[in-house]
């Protein structure tokens, strides 16, 4: 997606060569114009695919997938939570995810009421780095008995695992802009 693209090299930033800022407009502060245009992109990737509700992570991921809904006839968007106030509430999904970034391991939870078999899903997130994020999203999808119809994703580095093994896997995935490399001067690659 060039708007994105064009985006994260005048506005983006690469901290080294693996980790990419993009505070300016889609970490911190929030360019709803842009998330607009990324939400019309989902919806003409995924037009041939059915989408009842999308799921996604606090906390980036929110802002990106509540805007993304208005183009998929303002469906709901359910996220799983990092935070512990649903941990006494036996109706949830859990699932861990391992940030490797962090170094440790956290429950994502999801209230039974918010996904069912009925559900036809859309993952949504910000970025996909190693994919253990999405993969927790996606455990909790199949413990819910819904339908995963496939992963949105704004920003995909292509030269860590969870995009080859998204993809690997079956499940349909649309990165709007993959960077394939990023150098110490702060040149940015993106693959075609
Ligand atoms: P992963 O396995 O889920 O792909 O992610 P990883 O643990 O490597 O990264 C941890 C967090 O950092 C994730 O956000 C992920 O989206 C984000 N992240 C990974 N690489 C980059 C990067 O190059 N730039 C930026 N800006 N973010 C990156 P999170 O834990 O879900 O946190 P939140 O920020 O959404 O709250
Ligand atoms: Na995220
Ligand atoms: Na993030």
């Amino acid at each position: 997606m060039e708007l994105l693209k064009n985006k994260i090299l005048n506005d983006g930033h690469a901290l080294g060569k693996d980790i990419l800022k993009v505070d300016s407009f889609l970490n911190h502060q929030l360019d709803i114009r842009l998330f607009e245009a990324m939400g019309e992109e989902f919806a003409r990737r995924f037009k041939d695919v059915e989408v009842t509700k999308i799921l996604t992570i606090e906390t980036s991921g929110i802002a990106i997938a509540a805007v993304a809904a208005k183009y998929f006839d303002y469906c709901p968007v359910v996220f799983g939570k990092k935070n512990a106030s649903l941990n006494l509430d036996k109706d949830i999904y859990t699932s861990e995810v391992y940030s490797f970034t962090k170094q440790q391991t956290y429950q994502i939870m999801v209230s039974k009421k918010y996904l069912n078999p009925e559900d036809k899903v859309l993952i949504i997130d910000d970025f996909l780095a190693n994919g253990k994020a999405v993969e927790a999203l996606e455990e909790i999808v199949k413990q819910s008995g819904a339908q995963l119809m496939g992963v949105g994703i704004a920003i995909e580095k292509g030269f860590q695992n969870g995009g080859k093994e998204i993809r690997a896997s079956g499940i349909r995935l649309e990165s709007l802009a993959i960077v394939d490399e990023m150098y110490e001067d702060g040149t940015i690659i993106f693959r075609d």
